[in-house]
């Protein structure tokens, strides 16, 4: 990249910032911390939504993320859960004791879609249910809050995208990482040319526990009466009751979608958000299973490597991505972002904003007294910007979670857009899936983020 358009894309960067960060912050001006100068800037949200009318769910799937959506949902002012559905006594028995006795259960999620007085439900079973209820929830005039990713298998996304199209009603994934403040700072820097033209990027998830790594506890009274095991399996292929299967899916491919499926498309869905980016064009994956060996099918280590071709919105630029469950540091999760004049580290509540303090100064004045210094003295210091800026929530803020709900609810109140639609949940899944068929097939997978389509 020429000097010239390097300066003219950080002056855009610097008044692009002071202007936002009037709007975006409350904590006051920069703190300034010395030598290796942080700017920290507080990010906060204004309310911008209002309780109009009533809007009735009910939950589809009452397993951990499903209590999670709901709490989350229910914060929301105005709505009201009616009913939940789940496979298993033990989830509908604590959905009762959790919101009340008369809340009306069952295992048969039709039961749920049959009633007319449900507006929209949240679909948070294991992957393989997600394509199937959501589509005919939809067809149903449902609005639908289908977890991700979007769909179990690439070729399930067209169906979910059109029953979306031909319904007109809401459907958002749940991928809430892109409505935080976090990505929408980072989107909002990453335009602004804050690091340049981007050149690369990698996202992590390292675990090391046997929850981590999906050895969940099995209910002691797991059994074929208080599983619904037949419908469970309705979809797939049959097998005799298994409870490993049932409550620990995410090992087996008929229902789970591998670390890939679960946690690299958090990492997409935020990339793409901040990016405008339709997807790679190239998938390519190696890995193994090195530790969990419990009977399970899908590797505890994956390694991704993504080919972004350039793109309206952005340059080509290369992703790698890793997941690590026998990760002895553990729990470290990022998403970094390089660009030709510096990185950010993107989080749901931070920014970490790194310049690249051996390029040119911003100041055309500045690098013009340098010139002249240089000349008289022989070499002159030079004035340095910031070379760090830490973008930080607001104590309180209610998180990301809060506010794709929030997306959510007023999509469905005023079908105003959300911002994770069929089209969106669909491409950040397709790379996550495609990464499995890469690891399974042994071989690169070609996409078209355009057309939607495996090549
Ligand atoms: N967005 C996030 O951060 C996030 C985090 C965790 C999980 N998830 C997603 O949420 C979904 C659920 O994950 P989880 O961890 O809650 O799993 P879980 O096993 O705790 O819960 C799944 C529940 O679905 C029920 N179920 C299975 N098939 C069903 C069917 N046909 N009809 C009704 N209920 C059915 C099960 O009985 C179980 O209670 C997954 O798709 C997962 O990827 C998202």
């Amino acid at each position: 990249m020429k000097q010239s358009k390097n300066t003219t894309s950080r002056r855009a960067f610097v008044k692009k910032i002071a202007a936002s960060a009037a709007v975006l912050t409350t904590a006051g001006p920069a703190i300034l911390t010395g030598k290796n100068e942080i700017q920290q800037f507080g990010l906060s949200r204004s309310p911008r939504f209002s309780a109009n009318d009533q809007i009735q769910i009910a939950l589809i799937g009452a397993g951990g993320m499903g209590v999670e959506d709901t709490k989350t949902a229910l914060l929301v002012p105005g709505v009201q859960l009616v009913a939940v559905c789940d496979l298993y006594s033990g989830r509908l028995d604590d959905a009762k004791g959790r919101w009340g006795k008369d809340l009306f259960t069952t295992k048969d999620y039709r039961e749920i879609l049959g009633r007319s007085d449900i507006d929209a439900v949240i679909v948070a079973t294991p992957d393989h249910w997600h394509m199937p209820i959501s589509v005919e929830a939809l067809n149903k005039g449902k609005g639908v809050y289908c977890e991700k990713p979007m769909v179990h298998n690439v070729s399930e996304g067209p169906a979910v995208v059109q029953a979306q199209q031909k319904s007109g009603k809401t459907f958002q994934v749940g991928s809430q990482g892109l409505s935080s403040l976090g990505n929408e700072k980072a989107k909002e820097l990453y335009e602004s040319g804050a690091i340049g033209q981007l050149i690369y990027a990698e996202g992590f998830w390292a675990r090391n526990s046997p929850v981590g790594a999906w050895q969940y506890a099995i209910p002691k009274d797991a059994s074929a009466e208080t599983v619904d095991w037949d419908r469970y399996i309705s979809n797939t292929n049959k097998r005799t009751f298994d409870p490993l299967r049932f409550f620990r899916w995410r090992n087996y491919r008929d229902y789970g979608t591998g670390v890939s499926g679960d946690l690299f498309v958090h990492l997409f869905s935020s990339l793409h958000f901040i990016t405008s980016s339709m997807g790679p064009n190239k998938v390519m994956a190696t890995g193994g299973l090195r530790y969990w060996k419990d009977g399970r099918e899908v590797p505890d280590v994956l390694l991704g490597m993504f080919d972004y071709p350039e793109a309206k919105a952005h340059p080509a630029f290369n992703l790698s991505l890793r997941v690590n469950f026998v990760d002895g540091t553990s729990g470290s999760t990022y998403l970094r972002m390089v660009g030709s004049e510096g990185a950010m580290d993107v989080t749901w509540d931070d920014v970490f904003l790194r310049k690249n303090l051996t390029s040119d100064p911003m100041d055309a004045f500045m690098a013009e007294k340098g010139n002249e210094f240089d000349k008289a003295l022989g070499e002159r210091k030079r004035m340095l910007p910031p070379n760090e800026a830490h973008y930080k929530v607001e104590e309180g803020y209610k998180g990301a979670h809060f506010d794709h709900f929030t997306h959510f609810m007023s999509g469905i109140r005023s079908g105003s857009p959300v911002v994770e639609d069929a089209v969106f949940g669909y491409r950040a899944a397709a790379p996550a899936l495609l990464c499995n068929d890469s690891y399974f097939e042994e071989k690169t997978v070609r996409w078209d983020p355009v057309g939607m389509k495996r090549m």
